[in-house]
């Protein structure tokens, strides 16, 4: 929709539109001069139209709240679970199922690297999400020591107490809420306070309004003149750089006068340590990864707590019994006592529930990788240079992988769970979502502190989920709150 509005614009937009996508497309053109009969070793598919390729099919399926049916669609039309394609200005091959992750995540570095579109790394600017082979190694490993368990641990009573004032504030009293919006402004509030201890509202919500136009365009066609919805982002990320380069050389000058504590957040953090060769990171790579993982701890956890209470509003039988696991931990603990990392492990039952939800609804639908160099996969001669777009949730709703795929079924992730490769929305291999442990975490503890206090019925039964590009309920999922009693 967005994309069709940006190209009614103006006839200039589309002629630059028209070359900057010509340029993208020469890799398959490449490949045809470079070895005409290896051409058929090329994996089935179209490049769709001039200029858009097959973009427009993938938004529709995205609007119509069926991703998958993009892929499927091919998958059967091919009848290959490898294929090309073109989409968001990029020559694809789409490679579906467990072996096609497997290959991924096992070649890291060898034959494939990560790869984000080119508006994402525009938008956010120099930072890890650049970074390959050794040099990611390494910043890896700093961003990592951020995330361990250690520091997840002190973390958890700051994350109890954010969302016992959120629920307080924004759901106590109230009759009805809108989840995922007011879900949104929680993550990001907690996002803000972990990584840079902004507290102040009126900060929180300038930049939660600079962040709102950053997050439009990230996966819009990069595109930056006046008008485009890429254009807008960019000047939101400018905004968003500025305000956290401030931060960040205040808080030099508060280390450097031992007013602020070295281990307080993310920013003191990066600030404070070097990575493994002894270097320290530079002031604006600091403000850029931070925005960066700002978007990583963002959007997919958002998704993740509104889809959750989505599921759990529509299963009153699962509802129940999380409420039972939690309420057990809750008697366990003095009034007004923060949970601890203890209590989390013993939410095994509900964290099989949100691991169902993230299954049948993943967060990210995809993730992306470019080839190293000409790859042979599954008979198929896929270039170097070309662009692999890896379905998750094609492997998600695989009956082979996940009997009765369509089906509910928490129970799945008892014993050894789903067979290896095949439940992946964390990814996998050396590019593993970093924040995997940390959005467990949050989630958890806010459906501790939820389910103590609420129950709930959904104001518009079976309320659709569109892809933009992450799942939403098109109508932000109104629910009827009902208070239990403590
Ligand atoms: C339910 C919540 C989340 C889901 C489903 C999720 C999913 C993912 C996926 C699928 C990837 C791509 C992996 C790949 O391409 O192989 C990823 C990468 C990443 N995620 Fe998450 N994520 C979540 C929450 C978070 C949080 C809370 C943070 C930060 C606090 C975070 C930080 C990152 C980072 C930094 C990367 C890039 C890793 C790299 O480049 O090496 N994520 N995530």
């Amino acid at each position: 929709m967005v994309f069709i509005m940006e190209l009614l614009v103006s006839v200039p937009m589309i002629v630059l539109l028209a070359l900057f996508l010509l340029g993208k497309m020469s890799i398959f053109l490449r490949t045809k001069q470079i070895s005409k009969s290896d051409f058929q070793k090329l994996p089935p598919g179209s490049s769709g139209w001039p200029v858009v390729g097959e973009t427009l099919d993938l938004l529709r399926a995205n609007l119509e709240g069926n991703p998958l049916r993009f892929t499927k669609d091919r998958v059967e039309k091919y009848n290959s679970l490898v294929f090309r394609t073109s989409v968001l200005g990029e020559q694809m091959v789409v490679i579906c199922g467990p072996a096609g992750n497997k290959f991924a995540f096992s070649n890291e570095g060898k034959k494939v690297v990560l790869w984000w579109p080119s508006s994402l790394r525009r938008l956010v600017g120099p930072s890890f999400i650049h970074k390959v082979g050794d040099e990611a190694r390494t910043n890896r490993k700093l961003l990592v020591s951020f995330f361990s368990v250690e520091s997840l641990i002190n973390c958890i009573p700051t994350i109890d107490e954010v969302t016992r004032n959120h629920l307080a504030t924004h759901w106590q009293g109230k009759e009805e809420v809108k989840v995922y919006p007011t879900i949104k402004h929680h993550i990001f509030e907690l996002a803000c306070r972990l990584f840079m201890s902004i507290s102040e509202p009126e900060l929180v919500s300038r930049l939660s309004v600079h962040f709102h136009y950053f997050s439009k365009g990230l996966m819009s066609i990069a595109l930056d003149f006046p008008g485009t919805q890429f254009h807008a982002a960019m000047r939101a990320a400018e905004a968003i750089r500025r305000e956290l380069l401030v931060l960040v050389r205040q808080r030099r000058i508060d280390l450097n006068n031992k007013v602020a504590s070295p281990t307080q957040d993310l920013m003191s953090f990066l600030l404070s340590n070097p990575d493994e060769d002894g270097k320290f990171m530079p002031e604006v790579e600091i403000t850029n990864n931070i925005l960066g993982l700002l978007y990583g701890a963002h959007g997919s956890s958002t998704s993740t707590i509104t889809l959750l209470i989505k599921y759990l509003g529509e299963l009153p039988q699962v509802r129940e019994k999380v409420l039972a696991e939690q309420r057990e931990i809750a008697a366990s603990k003095a009034a007004g006592e923060f949970l601890t990392w203890e209590d989390l492990k013993r939410m095994r039952y509900s964290w099989n529930v949100v691991s169902e939800v993230m299954r049948m609804t993943p967060p990210l639908i995809n993730m992306y990788r470019e080839a190293l160099v000409d790859i042979e996969y599954e008979g198929y001669t896929i270039p170097k240079g070309c662009k692999l777009y890896l379905s998750i949730s094609f492997t998600h709703d695989d009956p082979n992988c996940h009997p009765n795929a369509m089906e509910f079924n928490e129970s799945r992730f008892e014993g050894s769970g789903p067979p290896p490769y095949s439940y992946v929305p964390f990814g996998g291999g050396p590019r593993m979502c970093l924040g995997k442990e940390f959005a467990r975490v949050e989630i958890l503890i806010f459906l501790h502190n939820l389910v103590n206090r609420f129950d709930w019925d959904l104001s518009i039964p079976n309320e659709k989920i569109i892809y933009d590009p992450l799942p939403v309920p098109v109508n932000g999922l109104p629910v009827h709150l009902r208070p239990r009693d403590p």
